[in-house]
């Protein structure tokens, strides 16, 4: 049995085959041709913060592929009244044949994978946002190709993206060109743990626009991530200079790719003329988390079918 608690779980030859499930898996979406691999399958899903693409691309894909959901909060279930995660994951992984989980710390989604008899997927902690980055590859690569030998430039903070991001870079063979304001930085530690990154797989610049030099995809994300909230004014003082803007994109490859994970904050950490701009792939971003996790819900239930 595997879990997916975070984007170095899978190996580059896994993401292939994902990669091309993926969009075997969205053809047949497009072509309304009914696909029911997981008939008589339930998903749990957990959800500690707030969510629109994460519970919709779930919901709607376990329902496409013949399996049913059950939804579960913080605020209407036993977890928001001190039941120990590890009884959480024993009960319901009895129940369901199939677990994703968006919490605070990475550590409590392992602790229930350690409990769990099912598999279990990270639908975004603190530390890592797997199912994005996945879903962001993709979609790089339905634009462009491939992504291996490219670069990515992330623009602002060092968070649960950003560290998904190194990991993807490290496996997959591209760059990312990270660049965050001082205090906000990538951990390095946390993305590799006492593992040597491959040499290059990420490059750290002080000025944004440096980091968007020659890059083929420039991404970022809100400055105050979930959970953060009481750092939101510092933040905003922080980032100031962290804005994808029409000048950053201009130093980019010509045709760069734009995305955001969403949800996007307009004049914040990104410009409308670029979010809305036609470089900008975001909704197509945000559609493929669906067809990915549905290639990552078949894979872990039935193994590789093709
Ligand atoms: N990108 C993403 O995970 O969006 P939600 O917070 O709406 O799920
Ligand atoms: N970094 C953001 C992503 C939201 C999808 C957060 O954790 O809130």
């Amino acid at each position: 049995m595997k879990h997916y608690l975070q984007f170095a779980d899978f190996s580059a030859d896994e993401y292939n085959y994902l990669f091309s499930r993926a969009a075997i898996i969205k053809g047949k979406f497009k072509s309304y041709e009914k696909y029911h691999p997981l008939a008589d399958r339930t998903l749990a899903m957990i959800f500690e913060k707030a969510s629109t693409r994460t519970r919709v691309s779930f919901e709607a894909g376990m329902y496409q592929l013949g399996g049913s959901v059950v939804h579960l909060t913080t605020g209407d279930s036993q977890l928001g009244r001190a039941e120990p995660i590890e009884d959480s994951a024993r009960v319901i992984s009895r129940m369901t044949d199939l677990v994703m989980i968006r919490t605070f710390g990475q550590d409590k989604i392992a602790r229930f994978a350690e409990y769990s008899r099912v598999p279990v997927i990270n639908g975004l902690t603190n530390e890592f946002h797997p199912c994005q980055i996945m879903a962001d590859i993709f979609t790089f690569i339905e634009h462009r190709g491939g992504i291996a030998g490219k670069t990515v430039a992330w623009v602002g903070d060092g968070n649960n993206m950003a560290n998904t991001w190194l990991q993807a870079a490290d496996l997959l063979g591209f760059t990312v060109h990270v660049s965050t304001p001082g205090g906000y930085e990538v951990d390095e530690k946390l993305a590799f743990g006492d593992r040597q990154p491959r040499a290059g797989c990420y490059k750290v610049f002080s000025d944004p626009l440096d980091a968007c030099r020659g890059a083929d995809l420039v991404t970022t994300d809100v400055w105050t991530s979930m959970g953060y909230e009481a750092e939101n004014e510092a933040r905003r003082k922080a980032f100031a200079d962290w804005c994808v803007d029409a000048e950053m994109m201009a130093l980019a490859k010509e045709g760069a790719l734009f995305m955001h994970c969403l949800p996007a904050h307009r004049g914040e950490e990104v410009m409308a003329d670029v979010i809305d701009g036609p470089q900008s792939v975001v909704w197509d971003e945000a559609e493929n988390r669906m067809h990915v996790q549905k290639a990552l819900m078949e894979y872990l239930l039935l193994g590789r079918v093709a």
